[in-house]
């Protein structure tokens, strides 16, 4: 019962009706027990949206997670994502993380990378419609892609996508992008969400962190819900997947929000969506 009270709370209602926790686990590069653990202490801790992607190679051990944790596979919100290399056989893919994951629908299914190709990345996209349809999984996504190329979506399929997943953290937020999606209601989840640590040392976000009880990166994790996006922290140590949710009894001043904003750099951290093809 506490745990779909804590569900029913922290979430965010997405434009195709469904809803979406505020908070997702990432998953990139942990293997074999490590994630199995990984995942399984996610759940305890109340995550329940498990973020995964064939290109992390590691879904079977995410449906381990799942399945030894048991329960309905609705309390579950599992997104994963089509590689580049799959554009041309999209259906092929989901079938094969599906299998891998255990599951016989996914929440999302989110396109990886728009890619340089916009034949491609069309075709790809026009493939997951029917897929949609036949309630593999429930939500079309897609995940780094600019405004231009949502508004193709748009134009060539008559809608947008439901979420846009990027890049976001204080030194790199791409607002441009958040305000094109808020505008359009695309829900946007922000992958590498605390710069893997790199804030830790930073003197004012200290203060506001002592502030509050919490540390550095629950306060930059609390930041993100603050904009009404989706942080996804990874880790694969215990203590930190429970840190890193437990930000649900604070939340941040306007001038705390402001202070954070203004960390950007405009420096990226990840793969450029302008050149990478996967
Ligand atoms: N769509 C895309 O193209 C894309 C691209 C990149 C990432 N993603 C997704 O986004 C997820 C998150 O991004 P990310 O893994 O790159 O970066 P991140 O979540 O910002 O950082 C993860 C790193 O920070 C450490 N960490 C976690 N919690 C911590 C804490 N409380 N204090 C100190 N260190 C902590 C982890 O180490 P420990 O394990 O030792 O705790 C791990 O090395 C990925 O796992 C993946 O699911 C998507």
């Amino acid at each position: 019962m506490e745990k779909t009270e804590k569900i029913e709370k922290n979430v965010w209602k997405l434009q195709d009706g469904y809803e979406i926790p505020q908070i997702g686990f990432g998953n990139y590069n942990s293997f074999g027990e490590e994630e199995i653990n990984a995942v399984h202490w996610a759940l305890e801790a109340g995550y329940r949206y498990i973020d995964s992607a064939s290109c992390y190679k590691n879904e079977v051990e995410v449906g381990e997670a799942i399945r030894q944790f048991g329960g309905p596979r609705e309390e579950i919100f599992l997104l994963s994502k089509l590689w580049p290399t799959d554009y041309e056989h999209a259906e092929a893919a989901l079938m094969k993380t599906m299998k891998e994951l255990g599951v016989d629908y996914l929440d999302v299914y989110l396109i990886h990378w728009p890619g340089t190709d916009e034949t491609k990345r069309l075709h790809a996209y026009e493939q997951l419609l029917p897929l949609r349809e036949k309630g593999y999984f429930r939500t079309l996504g897609v995940s780094n892609f600019q405004p231009d190329q949502m508004e193709r979506l748009k134009e060539v399929f008559g809608e947008y996508p439901v979420i846009n997943q990027m890049e976001c953290h204080p030194s790199f937020q791409q607002r441009e992008i958040s305000d094109y999606c808020k505008a359009h209601e695309i829900q946007v989840i922000d992958y590498r969400p605390i710069n893997r640590g790199a804030y830790a040392q930073d003197v004012k976000l200290q203060e506001i962190a002592a502030k509050y009880g919490k540390s550095v990166q629950q306060v930059v994790l609390r930041w993100h819900i603050e904009h009404g996006q989706v942080p996804i922290p990874k880790s694969a140590n215990q203590g930190r997947i429970r840190e890193n949710i437990n930000i649900f009894d604070f939340s941040l001043t306007e001038e705390e929000i402001h202070f954070i904003d203004s960390m950007e750099t405009g420096q990226r951290a990840g793969s450029d969506p302008f050149s990478y093809n996967g």
